[in-house]
């Protein structure tokens, strides 16, 4: 993948990278594409300059697979994953999950693309600070297909004795 960061004036920082391709002897399997990332970039426009925070990424990923996205920070991880998560959209490019034009989808489309499709674990956890462990659970619970009971997720994580607890009354690695 070419250099995902670019141009002056903003200073050039290590791309971010994905793992190979297996090597060519691997026998051959018919994998299905889940992601298919073409001609991706990301331009932030700031006024006097411009952040080029992906440059012509062509992105690959099958059923299956459990991928690291590993780079600098700065390198564009984060805009890669907004746009394959349906947070944002690409400057040009296409990306696609299965069916699913990501790249002139509605908000609407994005919505719901992201409420059947994905999982996200946030840097910053966006939990409601007013709100009890359970309660923020809940939240998830109410506009999910056939939810999990918020009770049962939190016990599968070791959290069924902090149930009524605040977000600001648990430990970083329980938030
Ligand atoms: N909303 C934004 N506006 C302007 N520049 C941004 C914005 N988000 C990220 N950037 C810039 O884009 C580049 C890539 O950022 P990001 O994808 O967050 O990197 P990473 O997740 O790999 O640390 C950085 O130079 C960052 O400063
Ligand atoms: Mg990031």
């Amino acid at each position: 993948m070419p250099n995902a960061l670019a141009t002056t004036p903003v200073a050039a920082k290590p791309a971010a990278t994905v793992p190979a391709a297996p090597a060519e002897s691997a026998p051959a399997i018919e994998r299905a594409a889940v992601f298919t990332a073409k001609g991706l970039a990301k331009t932030y426009d700031m006024g006097e300059f411009r952040v080029h925070a992906l440059m012509d990424v062509d992105l690959t990923i099958y059923k299956g697979e459990f991928i690291v996205l590993l780079g600098a920070s700065g390198s564009g991880k984060s805009t890669l994953l907004n746009i394959l998560g349906g947070l944002d959209r690409p400057s040009s490019g296409t990306a696609q999950f299965a069916d699913h034009d990501l790249t002139h989808a509605s908000d609407d489309e994005l919505t719901l693309y992201r409420r059947d499709h994905v999982g996200f674990v946030f840097q910053f956890y966006n939990l409601i600070p007013s709100l009890t462990v359970r309660e923020n659970v809940e939240l998830v619970t109410d506009i999910a297909k056939d939810p999990m009971l918020a009770l049962e997720a939190l016990t599968r994580v070791g959290l069924a004795e902090r149930v009524d607890h605040f977000p600001s009354q648990l430990s970083g690695g329980e938030q």
